[in-house]
């Protein structure tokens, strides 16, 4: 081979090598199976509801389903959460264990193409495969509804196939595992920062639209909402006790109550949660921090 011939296989070996790093699928279990048994089933009940699922899919026309159609105005365009009841042809129905895994825990569809972060998959990647598959299990065990939903309305260089460096970024930018102090604390991290996804709201983006973790809870603007910050400076005036119950009721130590998107999280979410859960949030929370 000349040296320009080298040069030039380099350049494609590398090119090639970094076609793969972007776009190859993701590996996930492929023994992993949708269990139909009732305890899979209630268990992926309370992480739907943990999850925060319906806040985007229940279903424009009827609302006690999650078969979509929600418009999420961003800055980036308008997304449309999709039907994610198990009818064939307009939900989910067709999807296997490796479907759920891909789509919730690295944000690909089945055809292997990319999910725009509107979905919150960045946190949901932090699930174990158990949780996923309870939550594939309860979906799949729902009543299908039929239910088009519109195609995300985007600029057009935002196609689906930028996310893929798009989650580059994210990963080089993924926060530094902390050591927590307790079971508890840890439970409330994972309860969170993945299923809850509270930063997806609490935690200041840049002009990428990806999360600044060196500000992580330090409060945001979402559309016209200004978002409060919770991280440990601004909540000096509330404790364990007292973050619980406002978990509970949207009562603040100052009196007053949550209001905007915060009220729909308390109705729909963490009131929904079993006390221990509220806890151990309230413990990741409001714990010492170095
Ligand atoms: C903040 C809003 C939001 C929340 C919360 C949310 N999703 Fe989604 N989800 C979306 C959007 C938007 C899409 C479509 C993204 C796109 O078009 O690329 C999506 C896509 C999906 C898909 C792919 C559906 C398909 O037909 O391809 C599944 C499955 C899904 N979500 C399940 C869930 C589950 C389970 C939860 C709760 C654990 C959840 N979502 C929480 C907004 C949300
Ligand atoms: C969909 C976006 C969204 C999500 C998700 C969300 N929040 Fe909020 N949160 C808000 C908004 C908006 C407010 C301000 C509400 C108001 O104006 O009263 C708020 C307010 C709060 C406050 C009151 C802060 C203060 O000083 O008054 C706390 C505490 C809080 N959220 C905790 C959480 C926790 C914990 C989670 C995760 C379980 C979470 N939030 C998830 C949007 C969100």
């Amino acid at each position: 081979m000349t040296p320009r011939r080298a040069g030039l296989f380099a350049m494609l070996l590398l090119l090639a090598g970094v076609l793969l790093w972007l776009f190859l699928p993701p590996a996930v279990n492929g023994d992993a199976r949708i269990a139909n048994d009732p305890d899979a089933i209630a268990r992926g009940e309370y992480l739907v509801i943990a999850g925060g699922c319906n806040s985007c899919h229940k279903g424009t026309e009827d609302a006690a389903t999650f078969s979509g159609g929600l418009a999420l105005e961003t800055d980036f365009g308008t997304f449309y959460a999709p039907n994610i009841t198990p009818d064939v042809a307009t939900g989910i129905g067709a999807w296997t264990a490796q479907d759920f895994l891909r789509a919730l825990k690295h944000g690909r569809t089945p055809g292997g193409s990319f999910y725009y972060p509107a979905f919150p998959y960045r946190a949901y990647a932090g699930l174990t495969d158990t949780e996923v598959l309870d939550i594939a299990a309860y979906l799949m065990s729902l009543p299908p509804v039929t239910h088009r939903v519109p195609e995300p309305d985007v600029p057009v260089w935002l196609n689906r196939l930028t996310i893929a460096g798009w989650n580059r970024l994210a990963d080089f930018n993924a926060p530094m595992p902390e050591a927590l102090a307790t079971e508890q604390i840890a439970r409330g991290e994972h309860l969170a920062r993945n299923l809850a996804h509270c930063g997806e709201c609490h935690t200041p983006r840049n002009s990428l639209g990806l999360l600044d973790y060196t500000r992580e809870f330090a409060g945001a603007e979402l559309g016209d909402q200004v978002i409060e910050a919770i991280d440990a400076a601004a909540l000096a005036q509330w404790d364990a006790t007292s973050f619980a119950l406002f978990l509970l009721i949207g009562l603040k130590p100052d009196g007053e109550f949550a209001g905007g998107d915060m009220n729909d999280v308390i109705e729909h979410n963490t009131s929904k949660l079993t006390a221990a859960d509220r806890d151990a949030l309230a413990a990741f929370f409001t714990r010492a921090t170095p």
